[in-house]
């Protein structure tokens, strides 16, 4: 019974993103459950308004959802600004400050996000926390061959380092830039500003799943049926 309520809060906020999508926007285009339901909202508005869009989309996953319901694919090549990004996120603190990568999509969900003029974020009610690391690790990309100077890291900075496996085969989790993933399990991040800045000094670190001051909104799917807009205070 609660699955179906998280179902909804997700079909929601995906219903609600692509209701303000108009024709001619480009969109960078998340990946994970809660983004899938806005590109098959947005494929549905293709199909009875006659929408007409084109999307930078996050991961080899979200590409084939985009091709799937008509979201022509461009690259940030050819675009340099993004009108709307959208995207999901594992947890989200009241500074809307986020992680990101359970789907191992977060490097490429950085640099989407950081070209888009609104970065909008659709969280389901389980997705709120005080604390962030609290219920989930920070995911690092690394190149596999930096796996232990990395671990040794992620270990000074109070976190149990362990490296993500695969499912359906064996071995490490293998992203789309073909490399690895580090979940670092803290018990809570004291000082999120500090984790990232160690994080992208490390050599052989891609990027993590951290992301700090790029959401300009989240809407956040209540368990009662709401959506609830916080935007992000710039002072
Ligand atoms: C992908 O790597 C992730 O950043 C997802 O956006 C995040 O895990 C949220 O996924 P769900 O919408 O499936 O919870």
């Amino acid at each position: 019974m609660s699955g179906d309520k998280l179902d909804g809060a997700k079909r929601l906020l995906g219903a609600e993103l692509a209701s303000e999508v108009v024709s001619g926007m480009v969109l960078g285009v998340g990946t994970g459950s809660t983004a899938a339901r806005a590109i098959e909202s947005i494929g549905r508005r293709i199909v009875d308004d006659g929408l007409s869009v084109k999307g930078v989309p996050t991961s080899q996953s979200a590409e084939r959802l985009c091709r799937a319901v008509g979201i022509d694919i461009v690259s940030l090549d050819g675009v340099a600004r993004l009108d709307l990004a959208f995207d999901g996120a594992d947890e989200v603190d009241e500074d809307l400050r986020l992680i990101k990568g359970r789907g191992a999509a977060h490097s490429r969900e950085k640099v989407v996000a950081s070209a888009a003029d609104r970065f909008v974020v659709l969280a389901d009610y389980t997705k709120r926390t005080q604390k962030l690391g609290a219920r989930m690790p920070v995911p690092v990309e690394i190149i596999p061959m930096a796996v232990g100077p990395v671990q040794r890291v992620i270990e000074s900075l109070g976190a149990r380092a362990e490296v993500r496996q695969g499912t359906g085969k064996d071995g490490p989790t293998v992203t789309d830039q073909s490399l690895w993933i580090i979940d670092a399990h803290f018990d809570v991040i004291a000082d999120p500003e500090r984790v990232n800045a160690v994080l992208l000094q490390t050599p052989g670190v891609l990027d993590h799943g951290l992301f700090l001051n790029l959401a300009t909104e989240v809407w956040f799917g209540e368990a009662d049926g709401t959506i609830t807009r916080v935007a992000r205070r710039d002072d």
